[in-house]
């Protein structure tokens, strides 16, 4: 083979690489949906702080795996309403399942969990760098990377 062939196979690979990768990291957050039927579980915090509010939900089953000191199921969605100045501004979600985030690197990965933020309207928000969203929950891992833990834990 030619040189400039070689060159050519080579940069054909290496864009072959560059777009299954992309692909990976997308395939990760868009795996969460939106959660329509987040209300029906428990409203287990909620957060006050200048002009934004907080409402956190999460399933029943997840708060007693919690209380009862068990790891969180695999299937449980937590869903944070974020309200600013008393009006709906986004959702951001986390999700849990068995296998997930097994491509992530260690230093990014946060157990099973992947996330997703959506507008008001529930459409994604393609904005949104979700990276942020690894590297802030990331700290908390001996919690199960889940901020709110302990209001899980005292919830009704
Ligand atoms: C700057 C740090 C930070 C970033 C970035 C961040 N979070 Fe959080 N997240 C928190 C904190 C702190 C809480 C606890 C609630 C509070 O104090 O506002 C929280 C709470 C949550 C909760 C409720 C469960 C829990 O962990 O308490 C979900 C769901 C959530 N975040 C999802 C996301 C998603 C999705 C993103 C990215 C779009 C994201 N977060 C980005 C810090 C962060």
């Amino acid at each position: 083979m030619k040189a400039k062939s070689i060159r050519a196979v080579a940069a054909a690979l290496t864009l072959s690489v560059a777009a299954t990768l992309t692909w990976d990291a997308k395939a990760g957050s868009e795996l969460v949906t939106f959660p329509e039927t987040y209300a029906e579980g428990v409203r287990y915090a909620v957060v006050n702080r200048g002009n934004l509010r907080e409402e956190i939900f999460t399933s029943r089953a997840a708060i007693d795996a919690v209380k009862q000191g068990h790891p969180i199921p695999s299937g449980t969605v937590i869903t944070l309403v974020d309200y600013r100045d008393g009006a709906l501004y986004r959702y951001v979600v986390m999700e849990k399942r068995t296998g997930w985030g097994a491509d992530y690197p260690p230093e990014k990965r946060n157990g099973e969990w992947e996330f997703q933020a959506f507008n008001a309207d529930k459409s994604v928000n393609t904005n949104e760098t979700l990276d942020r969203c690894f590297s802030c929950h990331k700290p908390r891992e001996r919690q199960d990377f889940v901020h709110t833990f302990d209001q899980m834990k005292s919830a009704r």
